[in-house]
């Protein structure tokens, strides 16, 4: 399973990427404003940091309007994936820009015939936001188990990209399923990594090795 981090933060991503954590990046709009600085000059920053794929949000709600923005983004790097919001017109931008050759993430996607639509169209990825779904009493998780079945039903190729994720158990149940990709918040990252067991143990051997050398190596 692939790791995205879903952060703007160029200290968040630098951190994850030293930690060998992450495989790729996803931002949208919401998190760029909260960094406080140009978006093209933090999305320049981001794509020297990051060689895999980096997805960056068109904000036009018309097809042509966000092809042009597709390929505006595109030329800030080779590995820009262009996110683009499931409607009526996100399917035909996203039609044209899979005809061209350019990756697209399908953003905020809430049921299983929104993610089949998206694979139809041609979308590289299908981000199904599973923590706002879960936040209104329908089950994320559900969602991920049934775009898993249609597209294996079918073999589509569009990967699944876990997103609006909350807590760890949403990615360990997603790559349960098998999803092909979870975007996790920088927070949640680094409790995978914590667990008591290992700082209970850790402390136990360095108290140990204090005993045996007075804490010398
Ligand atoms: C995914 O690409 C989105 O940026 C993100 O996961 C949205 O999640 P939110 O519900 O935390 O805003």
């Amino acid at each position: 399973m692939e790791f995205f981090i879903d952060t703007a933060s160029i200290e968040e991503i630098t951190i994850a990427q030293e930690q060998g954590l992450i495989d790729g990046v996803t931002t949208n709009p919401t998190l760029l404003s909260r960094e406080g600085i140009d978006w093209r000059v933090r999305a320049q920053e981001i794509l020297e940091v990051v060689k895999g794929p980096v997805s960056l949000e068109v904000v036009a709600e018309d097809a042509p309007g966000m092809i042009a923005q597709a390929h505006d983004l595109k030329k800030i790097g080779d590995n820009v994936v262009v996110k683009i919001p499931m409607t009526p017109e996100g399917l035909k931008a996203i039609k044209a820009l899979s005809d061209e050759g350019i990756d697209t993430n399908v953003t905020l996607v809430f049921s299983s015939l929104q993610a089949l639509l998206a694979a139809k169209a041609g979308g590289a990825y299908v981000s199904p936001f599973i923590g706002r779904l879960d936040a209104i009493g329908s089950s994320g998780m559900n969602l991920v188990e049934e775009i898993r079945t249609i597209y294996d039903n079918y073999g589509y190729s569009t990967k699944i990209l876990v997103a609006s994720v909350r807590h760890p158990m949403h990615v360990l149940d997603a790559a349960l399923i098998g999803a092909d990709v979870a975007t996790v918040p920088f927070a949640v990252l680094q409790q995978f990594v914590h667990h008591p067991l290992t700082d209970k143990g850790l402390a136990s051997f360095l108290g140990d090795w204090h005993k045996l050398t007075g804490g010398n190596w």
